[in-house]
């Protein structure tokens, strides 16, 4: 896969499936812009890729702000000269009742995982739009298909992004940006491991269900999902717009 030339503002890569995204694209040949709410991870990441011999800079964006994600596209532009790719995998996760949600959570969930598509889309497509074409990759989750309890806001903000994609795949078209969207399910990241740790889970404890119902039989890395973005952003996926692509071991199709 080549993407050289290419120019990627992936969110959220300062660490996990992001980072491994930006390394992958990197990898490919695109220049990257680590865009993420901490500095200092994304000028880590953007260093790590410089010294492999790719081309990256850092960016502090937070994706709820109107502001930071109308600057991360200029600053795409002014230094790179052109935005090709947008990887809109910053997110973070709520696992709270329903009744004990604030609406402050709430609010900021949706903020972080749906605004933050619309927003960096918004300020992404004209750049695009005048290139004659482009290609968006909102990261969804598994969750959009099959979930637990405890994680209404959460779930809520991944079904919406399937739509939304599709929604933007229908009205990007005729400009030739494609706009998909990748599915992941249990991928052991800081996340994740997170997660694990507020239920009072190790890892090991946390996934062994899991991977009895895991037809795969192993949790996800985030090279899997890395591999699977870098193929949607690529000319090679030249004719799939809309898609809704699941990367979870078989997780969903086992009752
Ligand atoms: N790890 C999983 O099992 C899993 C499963 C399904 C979906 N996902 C989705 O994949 C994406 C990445 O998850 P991850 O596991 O790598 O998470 P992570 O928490 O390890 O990394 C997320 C990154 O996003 C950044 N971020 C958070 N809020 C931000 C904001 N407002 N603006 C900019 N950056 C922000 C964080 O600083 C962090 O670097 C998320 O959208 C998540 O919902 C993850």
């Amino acid at each position: 896969m080549q993407l050289i030339d290419s120019v990627a503002i992936v969110t959220g890569a300062g660490r996990g499936i992001g980072r491994a995204t930006a390394e992958r694209l990197a990898a490919a040949g695109a220049k990257i812009v680590v865009a993420d709410l901490n500095p200092a991870t994304a000028a880590s990441v953007a260093a790590a890729i410089e010294a492999a011999g790719g081309a990256a800079i850092g960016a502090q964006v937070d994706v709820a702000s109107e502001a930071d994600t109308e600057r991360l596209a200029q600053t795409a532009r002014e230094r790179f000269g052109r935005i090709d790719i947008l990887i809109n995998n910053a997110g973070i996760g709520l696992y709270t009742p329903l009744v004990e949600t604030t609406l402050a959570q709430w609010n900021h969930v949706l903020a972080v995982n749906l605004t933050g598509i619309f927003l960096c889309s918004k300020y992404c497509v004209p750049a695009m739009q005048e290139l004659g074409g482009g290609s968006i990759v909102n990261i969804a989750s598994a969750r959009a298909i099959a979930t637990t309890a405890r994680t209404t806001a959460y779930t809520a903000t991944k079904g919406a992004v399937v739509a939304l994609t599709k929604a933007m795949a229908t009205e990007f078209g005729d400009d030739k940006i494609r706009v998909n969207c990748v599915l992941p399910g249990a991928i052991d990241t800081d996340m994740m491991r997170e997660n694990l740790a507020e239920d009072g889970l190790t890892f090991e404890e946390g996934t062994a269900q899991f991977l009895q119902k895991t037809p795969l039989r192993r949790v996800g890395e985030g090279r899997d999902i890395a591999n699977t973005i870098a193929f949607l952003a690529s000319p090679e996926a030249a004719y799939i717009t809309g898609a809704a692509v699941v990367v979870d071991g078989g997780r969903t199709i086992h009752i």
